[in-house]
């Protein structure tokens, strides 16, 4: 099914199973333990050995000579591979670093080995045993060092792109010259760490040359081209099978070392073969969010119009990788007339920065909104004042471009008003509680809405069950519940009538997870392959399907109901359909908005912050599950104020790695670290975004939320942190 046209009325408007607060389906197996994560396939074939991942001891340079005589002769040992006997192996969808295959290091903990044996206990000691001889480079670590020899990168957009990878509205200069009030000011984000609960793993199985990977990947159908690009067979002899993923946050949206070495380790052996990765090894041979240097200019009228805005951000990564896409937001989010954006890139052998929860919105909204703060202090108008003033309703770089749907405005007034925020003083500094100084802030929250093309398969059997088999992964963020109340709003039957199997290269190719984009575009994939199963029925029964009603477990037309199943009484039914959706994205800017509002006490005498309350209001299109939607939300609130407030990679920029890489070193937030957290939903559908009306919310929740962490900071005590996080030592 094509899609790019609004959306009339559908059966999904019925709104009797979509849209209502469900408990996810793999809840309860998720919380006894019974949903098998990658690492626990124990089943799933026989005689399987443990592999142990060996990294590099050096960021940068050649691995001279491997001495494995002692591992192999170690108890146990089934198998050793390494680096220099294999060649260098092609690199996956999307990763600028290799995972293995010659002497070349490109950052530290690169996979050099794995030992294969009939336990982990045995493979890990083996692996100890493993001498290797380097000739270590000089490398590139401090982000601030080379950020003078940084590059620019060529914008998104090719109207007012230059050369110089400046893009430009207006005359940027001219305009901020000439403006009364102005705010100059430079920011940095840290590196950081996933640090999902599940690590990255894979149980891999050869049956002649065809390879079976039980593991925990976000993306099927990217992880299926992956392999069999990486390891040189045809994708036919290939299969993925994830699940249940407890995890993922961008950091397992490719194939890593994990499945690249069990599937070396079972060829090697003989034997099927698990390998999960470290926790030191999801730090140095994973991917994490790259550290950025953000410039922020605005100039803006003494009435607080904002008449020129320039944000610009440099971050480092490997020689093939990108930029953090920092001032994404910043082309769209304000009015403006004079608008300038840049990105510079600089060389870094650390290891490869990538995808983390919104990646480019997260740590360009940290700054921004941090630097709309402080604008708006200079022109002496409440922040939020100050926002809903500079509101546009259009795409401030292309001329009558709308937005599908944007109630920013709303989002900051019901935002505003639920949280009290008329009893904020605005100067800093003055409210007491005991011994803590008390400050509110907020920001506002932006993120894109991406579309994906999606596939679905569904099934109707004469009992009246409906199976969606589709290679969506569920990571944790309600896909098994949002795909089975569109199933069972399509075809008129309880969510109990329903079957959702997810996560398998063997089924129809989704959107898969990443971006915030899978939930609306893979129930928009199953949407369609309904439509078909619907005209199926319809056909099966003698009915015209334009006037058939799906309700109830039975199918009506005119004054014939037929219980569904019945049409699957000569066997089983079955559609299968690809939603996509081209051309949409030209015609309308497609983003999701909200606001945050954050209280936090700053302890007088240890500059220790709590965050005291917390409020997120989203207007992201129709909200398919609100329960499982408001954990999508909270769960991003609660990881940007670990952005704000305690993560960071540590990096050595003597020795190139992240020095706290395990979760004692790099702190994030616990429980006691975060309060009652509460989300408004704005009740909006949004007429075009797809046949579900949806959007993605899975990480407009972490937008912005880290600056109204900042700001409460400042209202509480008057200093103004630009270097994120805000550790105790910066506000002493
Ligand atoms: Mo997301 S950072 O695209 O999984």
């Amino acid at each position: 099914m094509k899609f790019d046209t609004p959306a009339g009325q559908n059966p999904i408007d019925q709104l009797k199973v979509v849209g209502r607060a469900t408990d996810r389906i793999d809840g309860k197996y998720k919380t006894t333990g019974t949903a098998p994560y990658a690492y626990e396939r124990h089943d799933v074939v026989p005689n399987q050995a443990y592999g142990y991942v060996l990294g590099a001891a050096i960021p940068k340079g050649r691995v001279r000579a491997i001495h494995v005589e002692a591992a192999k002769a170690a108890p146990g040992v089934l198998a050793v591979v390494t680096t220099l006997e294999t060649p260098r192996l092609e690199r996956g969808t999307m990763n600028a670093a290799y995972l293995f295959g010659g002497d070349a290091i490109q950052h530290y903990h690169q996979a050099i080995a794995v030992v294969v044996a009939e336990t982990f206990e045995q493979a890990r000691a083996a692996a100890f045993l493993v001498r290797v001889d380097y000739a270590a480079e000089a490398g590139r670590f401090d982000l601030a060092a080379e950020a003078g020899a940084a590059k620019p990168v060529p914008g998104d957009s090719g109207e007012g792109s230059g050369g110089d990878g400046i893009e430009r509205v207006g005359d940027f200069e001219g305009a901020f010259a000439a403006a009364p009030v102005t705010l100059d000011a430079t920011y940095t984000t840290a590196d950081e760490s996933h640090a999902m609960m599940e690590p990255h793993a894979t149980v891999a199985a050869w049956e002649g040359d065809t390879l079976t990977l039980w593991t925990s990947n976000q993306m099927i159908g990217w992880g299926h081209g992956s392999i069999a690009k990486i390891l040189g067979i045809p994708k036919e002899k290939v299969r993925l099978d994830s699940p249940y993923v407890g995890g993922g946050f961008g950091g397992k949206l490719f194939v890593r070392a994990d499945a690249v070495l069990a599937a070396l380790g079972a060829k090697a052996s003989g034997r099927p073969v698990k390998v999960a990765l470290t926790r030191p090894l999801i730090a140095n041979n994973t991917t994490h969010r790259p550290a950025t240097i953000q410039r922020v200019r605005i100039g803006a009228t003494q009435d607080g119009q904002i008449t020129a805005i320039a944000h610009e951000s440099t971050s480092g990564n490997l020689a093939d990788g990108s930029p953090e896409t920092a001032v994404n937001q910043t082309k769209l989010l304000y009015a403006g007339a004079n608008r300038l954006t840049a990105m510079k890139l600089a060389h870094l052998d650390l290891p490869e920065g990538n995808a983390m929860r919104a990646p480019g919105e997260a740590p360009g909204l940290m700054v921004l909104e941090v630097a709309m703060d402080e604008m708006a202090e200079k022109l002496r108008l409440d922040p939020v004042e100050f926002r809903i003033r500079n509101d546009t309703q259009t795409d401030p770089k292309t001329p009558g471009r709308r937005f599908s749907q944007r109630d920013l405005v709303g989002c900051l007034r019901l935002g505003a008003d639920k949280f009290g925020w008329s009893r904020r003083n605005p100067t800093p500094g003055q409210a007491r509680d005991g011994s803590w100084l008390v400050g509110m802030g907020m920001a506002a929250a932006f993120r894109n809405n991406l579309v994906m093309k999606s596939g679905a398969r569904v099934r109707l059997d004469d009992r009246g069950t409906v199976t969606v088999e589709t290679d969506m992964t569920d990571i944790g963020t309600g896909s098994y519940t949002i795909i089975a109340q569109t199933a069972a709003e399509m075809m008129g039957v309880t969510l109990d009538r329903v079957v959702v199997r997810l996560g398998d290269s063997a089924f129809p190719v989704s959107a898969g997870s990443g971006g915030q984009f899978g939930g609306n575009s893979a129930t928009s994939g199953v949407y369609a392959a309904c439509v078909k199963l619907r005209e199926a029925v319809a056909q099966r029964l003698g009915i015209n399907s334009v006037d058939a009603v799906f309700a109830e477990g039975e199918v009506r037309s005119g004054n014939r109901a037929v219980p569904l199943g019945e049409a699957a009484a000569q066997g089983p039914l079955s559609a299968e359909d690809t939603i996509t959706f081209a051309g949409l994205d030209k015609t309308y800017q497609q983003s999701t908005f909200g606001a945050h509002f954050v209280e936090v006490g700053v302890d007088v005498d240890t500059a220790e912050v709590r965050v005291r309350r917390m409020l997120a209001v989203c207007a992201a299109g129709r909200i398919l599950n609100p329960k499982s939607a408001r954990s999508q939300v909270i769960g991003g609130m609660t990881m940007g104020t670990g952005a704000a407030l305690m993560e960071e990679l540590a990096v050595d920029t003597r020795r190139g790695f992240f020095a706290n890489h395990d979760l004692a070193g790099y702190e994030v937030p616990v429980h006691a670290d975060i309060p009652h957290q509460e989300v408004i939903f704005l009740d909006e559908v949004d007429p075009v975004s797809s046949p579900m009306k949806a959007k993605g919310v899975g990480e407009l929740g972490i937008c912005g939320v880290g600056a109204a962490v900042a700001n409460a900071v400042y209202n509480a005590t008057g200093v103004r942190v630009r270097d994120y996080p805000i550790t105790l030592d910066k506000l002493l």
